[in-house]
């Protein structure tokens, strides 16, 4: 996603008392700082970040859907974007949509209904295991693996080693997404990414033959893409595939373990798909998405000059009483629900399909299988803002 590293076009160390989403009280819980935010200036200029920051859905939704004034592509006013990150998420039409339609194709030449029935299957067989146990760690012990291997086997690819180094680059990476709040962050986000280029690099030159590789190395001439490119895109879609669901699926099961209500309403028989939207507008996983305004513009009675750097914080916008009737509940069967939890328009997720997939099968053996699921020690967030998840769930099952 058009990250908020790219805000740290301001130079500036931080610190703003009204907002401030690295503090420990926003980490551990973002919504009532969003509220403030919404309530008193929800167009609101952030003197240190040099940058606008939007909590209401309407004001969200149309930043998101309209690329021709908020680009994704920082340079279109003149603000320097490293090589290595360019790709999909930092491209604007009509670059972008080739490199869309090649991904699209790689996810439509996948059997989704296979893919969806190994993916309950694998969250089945894990689960019950972990819950024979007793306790378990939901992240440490499931989600993040779980995501990894879905991901690794829908690229067709072996997974990486799990050592200490890739978690190191995963950390970096995910931190750099706040380098806006955190600017010493940066640096270590693009070696990251440029370790991570390595990696999808060898996939490429030795591509499998099944698999999304194997469909982007046979198309990736008919679009025009350059294979710098490709290889930024395919780290950010890498990227994007397994962190962003294991802390979806993190904050998920923790909302539930907090609704007692919403979990019993899924044990006994509550559908599944408008309990994942529910569950993606109440505690979705990214929170900011930051675009570079265009032409002189008007925001909420607010003028936004050309060059200036909006974000729209759509995990404030999910939660917009304007939008969402009792934003703050969790209805499993909220209906409708067209929250911003996938992004809006060209940017939008690319990878939904995979990412509800994962989510309905985690979910669905969650209660099929661990119905007696509760908290069994404090959870730990991970300190990043852009990627809201958690680092550790201890959880217990009777
Ligand atoms: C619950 C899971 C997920 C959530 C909540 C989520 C959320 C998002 C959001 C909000 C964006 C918009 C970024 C922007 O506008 O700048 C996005 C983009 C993207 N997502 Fe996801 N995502 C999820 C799962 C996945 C998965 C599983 C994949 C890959 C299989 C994926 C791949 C991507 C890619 C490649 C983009 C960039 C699309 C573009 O810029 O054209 N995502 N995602």
């Amino acid at each position: 996603m058009a990250d908020a590293s790219v805000l740290a076009a301001s130079g500036q160390s931080l610190e703003d008392d009204f907002f401030n989403p690295l503090s420990p009280e926003m980490i551990a819980d973002p919504y009532p700082a969003y509220r403030r935010l919404r309530e008193h200036a929800p167009v609101y200029w952030h003197q240190q970040l040099g940058a606008w920051l939007l909590t209401r859905f309407t004001d969200c939704q149309a930043v998101l859907r309209d690329s021709e004034r908020f680009a994704a592509d920082f340079r279109r006013v003149g603000i320097p974007t490293p090589e290595t990150l360019l790709s999909l998420q930092t491209l604007d039409p009509p670059t972008h949509t080739p490199l869309r339609h090649l991904g699209l194709g790689a996810l439509r030449s996948l059997d989704i209904d296979a893919l969806t029935a190994e993916l309950l299957a694998r969250a089945e067989t894990d689960l019950s295991a972990l819950a024979g146990g007793g306790e378990f760690d939901f992240v440490r012990d499931f989600a993040d693996s779980f995501t990894l291997t879905a991901m690794t086997s829908l690229l067709g690819v072996p997974g990486p080693a799990e050592d200490d180094t890739f978690h190191r680059l995963n950390a970096d990476l995910d931190r750099s997404m706040d380098s806006g709040f955190d600017p010493d962050a940066e640096a270590a986000g693009i070696r990251a990414r440029e370790r991570f280029n390595a990696l999808v690099e060898s996939w490429l030159a030795h591509p499998p033959k099944q698999g999304v590789i194997a469909h982007l190395v046979e198309h990736e001439a008919e679009g025009g893409v350059s294979r710098d490119v490709l290889v930024n895109s395919v780290r950010a879609f890498f990227h994007a595939g397994f962190e962003v669901p294991s802390r979806f699926l993190s904050n998920a099961v923790a909302a539930l373990l907090d609704h007692p209500d919403a979990f019993a309403a899924l044990r006994e028989g509550a559908p599944m798909g408008p309990a994942i939207e529910e569950l993606i507008r109440f505690s979705g996983p990214v929170q900011a998405l930051s675009r570079a305004c265009t032409e002189d513009t008007s925001i909420g009675g607010k003028t936004v000059r050309r060059g200036e750097i909006v974000v729209a914080l759509i995990g404030a916008a999910n939660r917009d009483p304007g939008q969402f009737p009792d934003p703050d509940a969790i209805r499993v069967d909220r209906d409708p629900n067209p929250h911003l939890g996938f992004g809006r328009g060209s940017h939008s997720c690319l990878g939904s399909v995979i990412g509800r997939a994962e989510a309905s099968a985690v979910m669905t053996a969650v209660v099929r299988h661990l119905p007696s699921l509760r908290r069994s020690g404090p959870a730990v967030p991970r300190p990043n803002a852009t990627l809201r998840g958690l680092r550790s769930l201890p959880v217990a099952v009777n």
